[in-house]
């Protein structure tokens, strides 16, 4: 018989990433589908406040631990006029939104919005348009949410009740105006231009501001890598933060790539710090662009199908049903983003509620978590502090996009609460694979704790009439000896290993 296959994992205090953003922990409120309509704004709902939020979906948002949510687009915000979802809701206006082929009533708007954030302690990024609009309406919005009082727009907000300014620090300037569909694409100069400007202007009225500039839209984009180039070249000295985007299709790819999605993640990001990084040479900048990937997710895209006819109200779009390997390969996603704290400082996992979500809702009915909840309230939880560099041994296995691959996909955070925690992906789905992590100058303070995201039936998910079918479950204590701890992760699995450190770290 072959030896078992097995992983190892060096790490020391001293070799560290960086120290996580909180705003890692980021997510994404389009007004898309059901995300707001019936998923977190229902007003008729037995569990709605006083301001229309479904509390059932707010106890949830705050369960996962999300810090920062994105808004109002996405596809949405390049035709989207702010000024229609202010004021008296009764007067708001009826529009096509044709970025989703539906129709926008504007019941919710920036106020709800900041209802919302407000009730579940939450920072906000918000996007301008920059697809039908330019750099005018972005700082008449600006001025609205963020300037005291004394002036047109900032005593409106005032009149609308809100006469604290709602101070918002971080701002996406347009949404990926690189793709073919976003209404308004631009060519990378003519996007370059536009953003240098509009930043230009928003920082005269609010100089507190951070700015991203639109990225390209995924790294299979024909444009990935010159886009980059040229926006930079025209707005390094403007901005704060590029973006990325990236979902990953489980039907659009064999089986082994899948497994393997974060490696398209983690060449992406290295890529794009290079790219920063070149034009921060040319700019003779003492300046380092963070990046800021505010959208990622796992996506039935390949499912989609374009509206047509008819432009419903709230339809069902992109309510994908996650299942336990969809949470698995989502959790290597998160390992990605750890392992690039100390550039990647801002991420949104796209959506929050109901699209492409980890929360679901029925209207009328009830809220439940999708099986990517867990790995997400897990990493926002347990992923603070600063990230250890680790050194891996890992067997590997084959596949047919990105060659030889680890079958351990790992992490580790010393904790700001004296714990190590280590994140862990078994990718293997027919065997298990025990990891042998050697402590290094940490010493065991307490007992270890290991919990395990699983499933006999990889294709187990959770939905409304079996809403807890998929959860985490806690195994056998690892053991600790000889500074070493030793854990057999699962086929398929996430795995968070928890060590209480002794005081001396
Ligand atoms: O999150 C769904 C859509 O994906 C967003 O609207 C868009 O920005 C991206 O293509």
């Amino acid at each position: 018989m072959p030896p078992p296959r097995s992983a190892v994992v060096f790490l020391d205090p001293h070799f560290t990433v960086g120290e996580v953003d909180p705003l890692l922990f980021g997510s994404f409120v389009e007004h898309l589908g059901r995300c707001v309509y019936t998923g977190l704004f229902e007003p008729d709902h037995p569990a709605a406040d006083a301001a229309g939020l479904r509390t059932d979906v707010l106890a949830l948002v705050r369960e996962l631990g999300v810090t920062m949510v994105r808004y109002p687009g996405g596809n949405f915000v390049s035709a989207y006029r702010w000024e229609d979802g202010v004021g008296p809701a009764d007067l708001r206006p009826r529009r096509l939104d044709p970025a989703w082929r539906t129709i926008e009533t504007n019941r919710f708007g920036l106020g709800e919005f900041t209802a919302f954030t407000r009730a579940a302690g939450l920072e906000a990024m918000m996007a301008v348009n920059l697809g039908t609009r330019g750099p005018a309406e972005a700082a008449d919005l600006l001025e609205y949410c963020n300037h005291p009082s004394g002036t047109t727009l900032s005593d409106l907000r005032g009149a609308h009740g809100a006469p604290e300014p709602y101070g918002i620090a971080l701002w996406c300037l347009g949404n990926e105006l690189d793709g073919p569909w976003q209404v308004g694409h631009k060519t990378a100069d003519e996007y370059g231009r536009l953003t240098a400007e509009t930043a230009r202007l928003m920082r005269m009225i609010d100089p507190s501001v951070r700015l991203i500039a639109c990225g390209s839209s995924g790294s299979g984009m024909p444009t990935f890598g010159d886009w980059e180039s040229t926006v930079l070249a025209h707005a390094y000295d403007q901005v704060d933060y590029i973006s990325l985007h990236a979902y990953y299709d489980p039907e659009a790819n064999d089986p082994a790539s899948y497994l393997a999605s974060a490696c398209d993640m983690e060449r992406f990001i290295t890529d794009v710090i290079a790219l920063c990084d070149a034009a921060r040479a040319r700019h003779r900048s003492a300046k380092r662009l963070s990046l800021s990937f505010d959208e990622w997710n796992i996506w039935y895209m390949s499912r989609q199908r374009p509206g047509q006819g008819e432009w419903p109200r709230a339809p069902r779009l992109l309510e994908d049903v996650y299942t336990v390997t969809d949470a698995v390969v989502f959790g290597t996603l998160l390992i990605t983003l750890l392992r690039h704290c100390d550039r990647v400082t801002a991420a949104c996992l796209a959506q929050l509620v109901n699209v492409i979500a980890p929360i679901m809702t029925e209207p009328g009915g009830p809220a439940w978590r999708q099986t990517i909840f867990h790995p997400f309230a897990q990493a926002a939880r347990y992923g603070r502090g600063q990230v250890l560099q680790l050194h891996v041994e890992s067997p590997t296995y084959e596949t047919p996009k990105f060659g030889d691959v680890p079958l351990l996909h790992a992490t580790a955070v010393h904790g700001e609460d004296g714990v190590l925690t280590v994140f862990a992906v078994n990718r293997d789905p027919a065997a298990d694979l025990p990891l042998t992590v050697h402590l290094g100058g940490f010493t065991a303070g307490g007992p270890a704790v290991h919990s395990v995201l699983a499933d006999d039936d990889p294709a187990a998910a959770n939905t409304m009439t079996a809403p807890d079918r998929v959860t985490p479950r806690t195994l056998a204590v690892p053991e600790v000896e000889d500074g070493r701890l030793t854990a057999v992760l699962p086929p398929l699995s996430w795995n968070v290993l928890r060590l209480p450190l002794a005081p001396a770290h």
